[in-house]
């Protein structure tokens, strides 16, 4: 595939300009560069692991151990990157301006990373922060009163050294949706208030396999706005761009969204 000419460039920049109400759907493409495997593509995390054995509220109830091994694994991992250029680009869009609103599947706090390191002050780095479909790695959650407390560093040696919660004593778990789950209810209506009113839709780095957050490209897409997607390879959403940008994030998010 041809990278994007400077012509495709200026309409999604353009496009993203004029429009007074944007949202943005990230996934796990955003933080490719910042060295955050993806889900499907190749080397991707579901092509390694089985998702069934480590991501289902059945494999925890089965096996706690082993599925906060890998969490604990990620979380670790995850913590030791950094934002690239395209959350950078995305926080200081989103700090100069008005009426973007930021909805990510990603669980990996790299957008939030970003707005912080921006703005360099919490107040301000406020309005950068990403309504999150699903979850957060680095928080654990009670299994059974879910109670949120911030994650630390976990030792799955054994049932007994896993996390437990400060409230009643329950199991915690990692604070992400698992497959079979329902979404965080004030999150998904955030998120497809946002699409209601966008008059562009920003589509980076998801193939669009997972919904209901794939229904937000398509909410907007319905309520009129013109839909841009930055990815390098096919999506299942390519169907519904105006735009359509074959590319790595950090490289098109500079250029289209400056100025
Ligand atoms: P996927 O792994 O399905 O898709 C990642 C997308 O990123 C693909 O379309 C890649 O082509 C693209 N990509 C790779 N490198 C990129 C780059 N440098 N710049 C831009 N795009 C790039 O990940 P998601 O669509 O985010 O759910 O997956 C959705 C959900 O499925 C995840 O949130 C996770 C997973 O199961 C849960 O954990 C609940």
């Amino acid at each position: 595939m041809n990278a994007p000419s400077a012509a495709e460039i200026e309409a999604a920049r353009a496009a993203l300009a004029k429009a007074l109400r944007v949202v943005v759907l990230t996934g796990a493409g955003v933080s490719a560069e910042s060295g955050i495997p993806t889900f499907r593509g190749a080397g991707g995390l579901w092509k390694q692991f089985r998702a069934e054995d480590l991501a289902t509220p059945i494999a925890f109830g089965r096996d706690p151990r082993l599925v906060w091994e890998w969490y604990a694994w990620r979380r670790e991992e995850v913590r030791k990157c950094r934002p690239n250029a395209a959350h950078v680009a995305l926080a200081r869009w989103m700090l100069s301006r008005p009426g973007v609103t930021l909805v990510s599947q990603n669980v990996d706090d790299l957008h939030e990373r970003a707005a912080r390191e921006v703005a360099g002050d919490a107040d301000v780095a406020s309005r950068g922060l990403p309504i999150k479909l699903h979850g957060s790695l680095f928080h654990d959650r009670c299994a059974r009163c879910n109670h949120r407390v911030e994650g630390g560093p976990v030792n799955a040696a054994s049932v007994e050294t896993l996390p437990h919660c400060p409230e009643c004593g329950g199991l915690m778990r990692p604070d992400v949706v698992w497959f079979g789950e329902m979404l965080p209810a004030r999150a998904v209506e955030a998120a497809f208030a946002a699409a209601a009113e966008a008059e562009a839709c920003l589509v980076v780095g998801t193939t669009g396999a997972v919904y209901p957050a794939a229904g937000v490209a398509h909410a907007a897409k319905g309520a009129g706005a013109s839909v841009v997607i930055v990815d390098p390879a096919a999506t299942e959403l390519d169907a519904i761009a105006d735009v359509r940008l074959h590319g790595a994030a950090g490289e098109l998010l500079p250029p289209i969204l400056a100025g």
